[in-house]
């Protein structure tokens, strides 16, 4: 039994209240499905922005009766400092994902960006440090490490942020390491690099390459890559994500206070990935485009290559993931065909 599997035993036994944030997006509700699925109690918080009732009702469909029971839906907005002082009540730990995601859409809308993920974060942290909630734990971002060139990236390494994105999540993790020393309020920053799986939406102009080009494969459209394919990222399924929030949550002592790399330690470039996914479609008889991929200028904003050195999590926190990219593929590609299926067979 790994340190994970011990806690989720742990956690079995003696159940806590999580407060999730943007618990109708993609990380939040598989955090929420966890959970519940954990005997868990939860209070969500989120305004739909970017996340969506679909995510609730299928999480819904995949708990028990009793343990759906154990879930508290906030409709409420991180931008107001009373909807975080709400939500925060009689909470032990917390997973703060609430954010707007997405370099492209901090380019076109800095203002509306920092307000969430800046001032948001700010209600946040000073809403659970007023409630004296025992952890902590948000969503940082490898953007984080900029212009930054060295490979593997490794904590303690950051360059200069290349988006206004990048710079709201470093952000985050200045001020929660200003309220461990002024406050002695504990957390703990993830460092996401590419998170998929199932409910990472397919759809618009900001959707992710994974969910986008297997949507794309199996319409039979055409899937575009920016630059000439070689730009690299550490492509990190949600369960290994799923596994560090909760190591993390329940974290103690020297494993507080810091920053982690969450990814697979595996660096995938894009034309591979592209291999990989039509290979699997192909597996499963569904391709409908066997056609090359298009290729188009580099995105502003993007750095070129990702990939991650995940040793501290595992030595401080005990993370183990269990999936590298195919695996992980291979595990969200059925949510991807069941979503519309009539449209794709
Ligand atoms: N998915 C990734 O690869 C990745 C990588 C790095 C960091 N992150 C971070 O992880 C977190 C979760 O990302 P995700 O991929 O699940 O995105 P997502 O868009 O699916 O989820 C974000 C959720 O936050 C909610 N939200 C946004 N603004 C809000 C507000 N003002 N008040 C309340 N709720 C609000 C949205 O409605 C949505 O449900 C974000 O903080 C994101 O920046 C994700």
């Amino acid at each position: 039994m790994n340190k994970y599997e011990k806690i989720c035993e742990q956690l079995r036994l003696e159940p806590k209240t999580w407060l999730l944030t943007g618990v109708a997006g993609f990380i939040g509700s598989n955090l929420l499905e966890t959970l519940l699925k954990l005997n868990q109690k939860i209070i969500g918080l989120d305004n739909f922005a970017t996340g969506y009732q679909h995510n609730l009702d299928e999480v819904k469909s995949l708990v028990e009766k009793q343990q759906w029971g154990n879930f508290r839906f906030i409709n409420g907005d991180i931008r107001i400092l009373e909807d975080c002082q709400t939500a925060v009540k009689d909470v032990d730990y917390i997973l703060h994902q609430a954010a707007l995601g997405s370099v492209p859409r901090s380019l076109e809308d800095p203002i509306t960006s920092n307000e969430t993920n800046v001032s948001g974060f700010l209600n946040m942290l000073v809403a659970a440090r007023d409630a004296k909630v025992e952890s902590f734990t948000y969503a940082a971002s490898s953007s984080t490490y900029g212009d930054h060139p060295a490979l593997p990236k490794t904590e303690d390494n950051i360059g200069k942020p290349l988006s206004p994105y990048a710079v709201t999540k470093y952000v985050n993790e200045l001020y929660a390491d200003v309220f461990s020393k002024c406050y002695g309020f504990n957390t703990i920053g993830l460092r996401y690099f590419n998170v998929f799986g199932s409910r990472q939406d397919p759809n618009g102009a900001y959707a992710a390459v994974i969910p986008k080009w297997i949507d794309a494969m199996l319409k039979g459209d055409k899937v575009f890559i920016n630059g000439d394919g070689e730009t690299s990222r550490d492509f990190c399924y949600i369960d290994n994500t799923v596994q560090m929030n909760i190591l993390a949550a329940t974290a103690k002592n020297n494993a507080l206070n810091q920053v982690y790399n969450v990814a697979a330690g595996e660096q995938t470039s894009l034309n591979k990935l592209f291999e990989l996914l039509q290979n699997e479609i192909s597996t499963l008889n569904l391709e409908k485009n066997t056609s090359k991929p298009i290729y188009r200028n580099f995105r502003a904003g993007d750095v070129l290559h990702s990939l991650a050195d995940i040793d501290k999590a595992k030595k401080l926190l005990g993370y183990d993931p269990q999936y590298f990219v195919i695996k992980g593929i291979e595990q969200a590609m059925p949510w991807y065909i069941s979503l519309n299926k009539h449209e794709y067979i």
